[in-house]
Parts: structure tokens; sequence; C-alpha cells
């Protein structure tokens, strides 16, 4: 009997060792490194159980390629589409992460459901009845789609060749495997070859999949690194489980650009596309509150207006807290020190809880000078005007710093109705005669005259 032949894999990076160690060389993680078992009887091919090929591909000029051909599946999903760049591309692979329970399966089920093209999902997590009943508080009425319960890869290429979809869903790869590897299902090298089959098949046929993947702990997409740079587009599925809103992001994306975002609102029959964000994401009180403030930020190439909570108090306990929730806890620390060296608050003795509403997290750094107005107001306990709103970056000195793209959040600003919006000074701008008041400001403390 011929020998089973194993070998070692960093289950954090994937790097592959002859025998274990402690310590993986490459990514430095400790007690990472496992055995897996290999064997390849033969060269893996998806076509061994399925010989449809749709495309041979030959050397072409590059002025002879036909780029019409590469028209891209319209998936009948706003978010989704602008997310990928304007739809899916024929043979790509397309990665969608995000944490159990967050909606992936719903979502892709959901464009499944709506897709004009004939669609199989492969589903290793779920029966085909529990499908049903999620598809049922979906969209019942769909005679495209497909849905297949397997994780052999070879029996899925099977189906594949039987039926011939035009695109394929996959969820998880993590459940799936391939006869030709041994070890059991979500190891790295199962991973790395089930991902290998299906690139296979999406390029040969120009057939688009779908995957769906774990993440870990951290927030990586579960297996080897590799699996990023295999597929050709990763996409993060993020939000807060406790809030309704999904952010839907590129990280990698071979045929568009990465600074798309979607956004969705988790409804009981579904996800449902949020048009316009910044209505949803700042709640029009009557009342003027203290500790509220409105930041113009950009996700993406969508402006966004985003309410900041701040709420100041005097320390119970000798060590005050800072906390803060869609906001980075470093940055507030940064900015409570210049607002306490630059502007000469006392802010050192008083705990400060900061909250981005709407459970969605903010890395725009044109939201500094909304975190200091709400802190400011909360500190003297006086409201900000509501119809105030704030854009621009706060440097260490307390200076207040240009951001990009300033006039698209000006506009935004202007047709939610806000009547002022503070921007840094050394912002160009060439915006006439708007109805929105522009107010340049350049130091911290100019702020503070305004507010207190
Ligand atoms: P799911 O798609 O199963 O998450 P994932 O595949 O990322 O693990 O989403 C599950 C959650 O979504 C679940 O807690 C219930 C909720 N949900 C709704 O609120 N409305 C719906 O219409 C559906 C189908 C699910
Ligand atoms: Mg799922």
């Amino acid at each position: 009997m011929a020998k089973v032949k194993t070998t070692f894999f960093c289950q954090n990076c994937g790097t592959q060792y002859a025998k274990w160690q402690g310590q993986c060389n490459a990514c430095k993680e400790w007690n990472t490194i496992a055995e897996e078992v290999l064997q390849k009887p033969e060269k893996s091919d998806w076509k061994t159980a399925a010989s449809t090929t749709k495309r041979v591909s030959k050397p072409l000029q590059i002025k002879d390629i036909d780029v019409s051909e590469e028209a891209r599946l319209d998936t009948l999903d706003n978010e989704f589409n602008r997310v990928l760049g304007g739809g899916i591309v024929p043979g790509s692979l397309t990665l969608l992460g995000g944490e159990p329970g967050i909606g992936k399966s719903t979502l892709l089920l959901q464009i499944a459901l709506k897709l004009p093209y004939k669609t199989l999902y492969v589903s290793g997590e779920e029966s085909q009845k529990q499908i049903k009943m999620r598809a049922e508080r979906i969209n019942p009425e769909n005679n495209n789609c497909y849905i297949l319960t397997e994780t052999k890869t070879q029996n899925i290429f099977k189906q594949i060749a039987a039926l011939e979809p035009d695109i394929v869903i996959v969820d998880s790869i993590q459940t799936l495997h391939s006869d030709y590897i041994e070890s059991s299902s979500g190891s790295i090298s199962q991973i790395k070859e089930c991902t290998t089959e299906l690139i296979k098949f999406a390029k040969e046929t120009a057939t688009p999949v779908v995957l769906i993947g774990h993440i870990t702990k951290d927030g990586n997409i579960a297996g080897p690194k590799i699996l990023e740079h295999m597929v050709d587009t990763v996409l993060q599925f993020e939000g807060d489980r406790n809030h309704v809103f999904r952010i839907l992001r590129a990280h990698k994306n071979r045929f568009g650009s990465t600074n798309e975002l979607g956004i969705y609102e988790m409804q009981g029959s579904g996800l449902r596309e949020v048009s316009n964000p910044s209505e949803i994401l700042i709640s029009k009180k009557d009342e003027e509150l203290s500790g509220n403030a409105i930041a113009a930020t950009l996700e993406g190439m969508r402006p966004l207006m985003i309410e900041v909570q701040a709420l100041v108090s005097t320390a119970v306990y000798g060590t005050p807290q800072r906390s803060a929730t869609g906001f980075n806890a470093k940055r507030l620390n940064m900015l409570l020190a210049v607002l306490e060296k630059r502007a000469g608050f006392r802010l050192g003795a008083k705990d400060v809880f900061l909250n981005i509403t709407g459970g969605i997290t903010v890395d725009d750094p044109a939201i500094d000078l909304a975190v200091v107005a709400a802190i400011l107001s909360s500190n003297e306990d006086e409201a900000l005007q509501n119809d105030f709103c704030f854009a621009a970056e706060v440097g260490l000195s307390g200076e207040i710093r240009p951001v990009q793209r300033v006039e698209q959040r000006i506009t935004e600003a202007e047709k939610l109705g806000f009547s002022t919006i503070f921007v840094s000074k050394y912002n160009k701008i060439s915006l006439k005669n708007t109805a929105i008041k522009i107010q340049l400001i350049s130091k911290i403390e100019d702020v503070v005259d305004y507010i207190v």
C-alpha cells in the first residue's frame, strides 16, 4: 500500500512545512502548524467529472481582445452591483466574508432569487428545506434558481455539467471537500484544492462563481491568506448584529475600485437596499440635545451624514474611562489631548464616552471635528444647533486640516437641509451661491467660539 503522504501547514497563513515546528517562520504565530493528509492520485481537474467547455482560450493580441464579451451580469441589486464595479464579471471568482449570522447566506440567496439567469446555489451548510424556508421570507417566486445541498466538489461539477448554470453560488468554501485530498473539510489543503478546482471551472467556462467564506476571530477570512490572492474579488459584509444596518465593502477587486460601499437594512423579509443612507443615519430631532454633532463623512465615493454622540461626565473612580463605539479609541484619546492642551479644557478627570449611531464604524478622518464638537457640547451641556454639520480633520497642534472631496460633502449637507457646514480654511472650494453657509475655520479654538 502506498504510504500516506502528509505535510504540515500553518493554519494562519498557509505556509507549508516538511515537519512540525512550534512557530511559523512566515507569520510568527505560535502553535498554528498542523499536520494534514495529502493525497493526489491524479491531477485534479474539474473536467474529469464534467466535460462542458464553453470557451477555450488561445493567445490573442491585446487589440484583438473583445471587451464587449466581458459584459457584466446585472444582479438587479444596485448596492451589490456598485460594490462589484457594475455587476458580476463572467468567469470571475468572488469571495464574500463576514461574521456568522451577519446575513451572508441571506444576501446571496436573495440575489440568486432575483437574478434573471439560471443560478445554482450550492449549500453545504443548510438543507434544501431550510433554504426554501428562508427563500419564502424573501421572494418565493423564481424559476431560475436551483438549490443543491452537496459538499463534494466532484459531485457538484457533475450537477453543473447537467444543469449548465450561468452563475454558481457556494455556501461556504469551508464546507467543501475534494476527493483528491484526504484531509478534512475546512483544512488549508482542502480549501486550496477546492478553490483551485472552482477557479479552473470558472475560467474555462466563463461562469462566475461566488463563494461565501467564514472569518476567524480576528476578522480574517478563515483559511490561508492565499485564498484571497486566488480569487478576483474579496467582499466583506459587516455591521453590528444588534443593529439593522449592514455594510458591504470590497477589500480587493480586480475589476473595479475598492472604494465603493453598499448599505443594506436587515428586515423580516430579507435585506433591503438603502439608497439614501444619510437620511436614515441621522435622527432629525426637534429638540436640541447636548453632546450630538453631525459629521459629513465619505464612505467610498458616497457622502454619508453620520451622527456622533458624546457623553462627558466627572469620573467616579480614580482613572477616568474612555470608550468609543464605531470610532478608534486611540484617536479619541488623541483628540482629547489636543482639546486639553490647545483649547484648555480640563478633560483629564472626566469620563468620555463616544458613540457613532447606527452601529457603523467610521475611519474617515473628516469625522474628527464632529467628535470634538460633540465632546465640547456635552462637556458644556450646551446643545449645538441641530442644522450644523462638520467635515474636517483635527491635527496634533489643534489645526483644522482639509479633507478630500469637500465639495461633495457640502453638496450632500445642502441637499439634506443643513444651514451651516464647518470645514477647514485650507480646503479649496469653488462652489458658488450655496444655500448652505460654509464656515471656514483654521484652529480648534475657533470652533470653541462658535459652539460654546
Ligand atoms: P444568515 O444569512 O444566516 O447569516 P450568515 O450566513 O452570515 O451566517 O443570517 C442570519 C440572520 O439574519 C438571522 O439571525 C436572522 C436574520 N434574518 C432576518 O432578520 N430577516 C430575514 O429575512 C432573514 C432571511 C434572516
Ligand atoms: Mg450562512
